[in-house]
């Protein structure tokens, strides 16, 4: 059957890879979660003292970025692939706070996109694959046939975010993560180079007040539609 391109962009914990995993499981392609290999890079930055509160070593980070060797594996048990950073499974480490605090203004670095962009078209060479990230309509794929734009009140997101956190067994604060999320929504629309921006084509999505099955049905019909060929 013919294979298109799913991008699907959006604010931080909209649920862009919720609906972009479900997606892909049922029209077989693969998924790439593009802010996973942007949080890889942030952890690698922070483990060699190249981001911290007080720090950052922009210069250093691209000096260093040639090392940084990023992959995906999935195994049949998991149900998506991690990401491994130099050889090693980092899926549950870039998921923390600490990372998730600093992952923004490494994303805004130049240097860091252009490589990472240059991956995910690779991945993206014979269609069928549902990527998210926020660039990714507009950058990575802006010829994709089918784009989404996810987005959620600050707060509804907090919420979701913070549950998924103390499901992880993290000691959290929901002010922390609230602040978090608009601090990263700032950077990441504000940015210079590729700022979260919706795409003049792409159909957006409010799912302040839609449980997932309702989401998932809508975005299905509008892959089948595409996939047909119907609009
Ligand atoms: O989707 P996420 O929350 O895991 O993404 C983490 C950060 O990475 C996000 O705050 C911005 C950045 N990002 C990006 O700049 N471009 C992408 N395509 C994906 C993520």
């Amino acid at each position: 059957m013919h294979k298109i391109t799913i991008a699907i962009d959006g604010y931080s914990s909209t649920g862009k890879s919720t609906v972009a995993k479900q997606l892909a499981d049922y029209l077989g392609y693969v998924y790439v979660d593009s802010g996973a290999m942007y949080r890889a890079v942030t952890l690698y930055a922070i483990q060699n003292d190249i981001i911290s509160k007080n720090n950052f070593n922009i210069e250093k980070l691209k000096e260093i970025l040639p090392s940084i060797n990023l992959r995906f594996e999935k195994k049949s048990d998991w149900k998506k692939a991690h990401v491994f950073l130099n050889g090693k499974d980092v899926e549950n480490e870039i998921r923390n706070l600490e990372v998730s605090e600093f992952v923004s203004p490494i994303a805004t670095i130049h240097e860091v996109r252009v490589k990472l962009v240059a991956q995910q078209q690779q991945m993206g060479l014979e269609k069928g694959v549902v990527m998210d990230g926020r660039d990714i309509g507009t950058v990575v794929f802006p010829k994709a046939e089918l784009k989404i734009f996810m987005n959620a009140s600050a707060n509804e997101r907090a919420q979701r975010r913070y549950q998924e956190l103390l499901d992880r067994g993290e000691v959290v604060e929901f002010k922390n993560v609230l602040k978090n999320i608009e601090e990263r929504d700032h950077i990441d629309t504000t940015r210079e180079d590729s700022p979260l921006i919706k795409a003049a084509d792409a159909i957006e999505i409010d799912n302040s007040e839609m449980n997932l099955e309702d989401q998932f049905h809508v975005v299905l019909q509008l892959a089948k539609d595409r996939i047909a060929g119907r609009i």
